[in-house]
């Protein structure tokens, strides 16, 4: 049994420590520790799993490497003890790719529990846990995952983590906003460095920062995590290869965004496929869109409703970013031409949306999905950067699920950093027409919503397709699958202020296999 303990215990053990030869590591000799960023697992599927760590720069610095290859071993193992090695080997960091190791393991047995390390010279990370998926045709009673976003580093500490890391999950969702390119926070509740996020340079020392929270490192090491991504990790805001709104103007977005798209793939879990035309100068995009099996219980679809998205309409004075735009008065809202999958994602969606035969299709993306319509100062507006700003992509999306006629979708969603819980309609405009789904867009981990729990209740009453929302807490979202529904809980964190924060259940839903009605419990 993998215990809180060794999840948590330095990283800079010395290989000596724990009984290993020093011989076959490397003669690499550390001043500091050179894994301060952790470990990771991810994109797991049946057979295979990615490992990541990344080497410390202060340490790479210390030991004069900074410049230099160094070779990284990792081991995979049936046992915490690592007395059943399963797979080994060697990567090597590159200075070109932030020192970043990511280990493809593939030839793994489905549906099974792994340890894994890393060892460079003397250093050895802790001890990581990661589980593969079940195959595809296999009979699956359960599936339990938890759902994160936006994490913004001065907002507060990463106590959801503390809590979600003791939970029993098959993996983690990550739905986007890993960092943020901002500055300190106001007021901070601890110290962002680095200023504005701009260069590779810059986004690879935030990501560092990040890393360093020992609450999230223990979530890494827990769990595997399937990934997406959302606007912070490039900028606010931003549609496609079109800047949104944040900081000193930007001189070359494509270029800030290739930066931006390089330094995810050195610091996330991720499949090198999806990345390599990009590191490798063919092309400026990343596929990370995806759908895979869990078994016969669940498809998992992955969307990226970022890279390839028109940019939002009818800003004032035509201004970059997103707004809150009088729907009625803007000419080019409800335009068909308009998306924010691309259309190349749409057609892939409702293909795969046709041949699915899981019982439940759980949709990850990034923000709220249902309609939300608020009056401000007697006027109604939306909001035009989530898929309110893009309706008639949105209506495709429910005619592909209705034409299809998916089983059980869930939708899973983050970004607006409170939680919401609604239905999903045939069309949000008629209360009476038919509910297709259900879906939890989650709060943040950590970053400020800036409603009011008031502000909200107006909302339910506006928009009662949404039956639940919440902007006093921060945290996450636990989901447990089986054949017979699926139980949805709310987890806050009582104190933001405080890394080992008390958490408290704000609430829990029920959809039952073959119903779209979702009831509290
Ligand atoms: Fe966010």
């Amino acid at each position: 049994m993998l215990t809180r303990r060794s999840l948590l215990q330095g990283a800079f053990a010395s290989a000596a420590l724990v009984g290993l030869a020093k011989q076959g590591w490397g003669q690499q000799a550390w001043q500091t520790n050179p894994f301060t960023m952790g470990i990771a697992s991810g994109s797991p599927d049946s057979s295979s799993v990615v490992l990541w760590t990344r080497l410390d720069p202060q340490a790479l610095e210390a030991a004069g490497v900074t410049d230099k290859a160094v070779d990284v071993v990792w081991q995979l193992a049936h046992d915490e003890g690592f007395t059943k090695i399963a797979a080994k080997g060697i990567v090597s960091a590159q200075p070109a790719l932030g020192h970043s190791v990511h280990a493809e393991v593939n030839g793994l047995e489905p549906a099974r529990q792994y340890f894994y390390r890393f060892l460079v010279g003397e250093a050895v990370t802790s001890v990581g846990r990661t589980r593969t998926f079940p195959r595809a045709d296999a009979a699956v009673d359960r599936l339990r995952l938890s759902y994160a976003s936006c994490q913004r580093w001065g907002d507060g500490y990463y106590s959801a983590y503390h809590h979600m890391s003791k939970e029993d999950l098959d993996f983690v969702f990550f739905l986007g906003d890993y960092i943020y390119e901002y500055p300190a926070s106001i007021p901070p509740i601890r110290e962002t460095t680095g200023g504005w996020v701009n260069t590779l340079q810059d986004y690879r020392a935030r990501y560092a920062l990040h890393k360093s929270d020992l609450n999230l490192q223990a979530a890494h090491a827990a769990f595997p995590w399937m990934m997406i991504w959302d606007d912070h990790e490039v900028q606010n805001d931003y549609a496609g290869e079109i800047q949104g709104r944040s900081g000193a103007a930007v001189t070359d977005f494509p270029a800030r965004r290739l930066a931006a798209y390089q330094a995810y793939y050195e610091n996330m879990p991720v499949r090198r496929a999806s990345f390599d035309k990009l590191l490798t100068s063919q092309s400026k995009q990343v596929r990370l869109f995806d759908r895979i099996a869990y078994g016969r219980l669940a498809n998992l679809f992955t969307l990226d409703d970022r890279q390839y998205r028109d940019r939002q309409v009818c800003n004032a004075d035509n201004a970059f970013g997103s707004g809150m735009v009088e729907a009625d008065k803007c000419e080019v809202w409800k335009d068909p031409k308009r998306t924010l999958l691309g259309f190349e994602q749409e057609t892939w969606l409702k293909n795969e949306f046709a041949g699915s035969k899981a019982q439940w299709n759980i949709i990850a993306q990034q923000t709220l999905f249902g309609q939300r319509a608020s009056d401000i100062k007697g006027t109604e507006k939306f909001w035009n950067d989530g898929w309110d700003g893009y309706t008639a992509a949105r209506q495709r999306m429910i005619g592909s699920i209705v034409d299809t006629k998916l089983t059980n979708p869930i939708m899973l969603g983050g970004d607006v950093h409170d939680n919401w819980v609604g239905h999903i309609k045939a069309d949000y405009n008629d209360l009476a027409s038919a509910t297709i789904g259900a879906e939890f867009c989650g709060t943040s981990i950590t970053t400020k919503s800036g409603a009011k729990q008031a502000q909200l209740n107006q909302s339910l009453v506006r928009n009662p397709h949404f039956i639940f929302a919440n902007t006093e807490y921060r945290g996450y979202g636990t989901v447990d699958f089986t054949q017979k529904g699926v139980t949805t809980t709310l987890k806050g964190m009582k104190d933001i202020t405080d890394p080992k924060s008390d958490s408290l259940t704000l609430a829990k839903f029920f959809v039952a296999n073959g119903k779209s009605d979702i009831q509290t419990l």
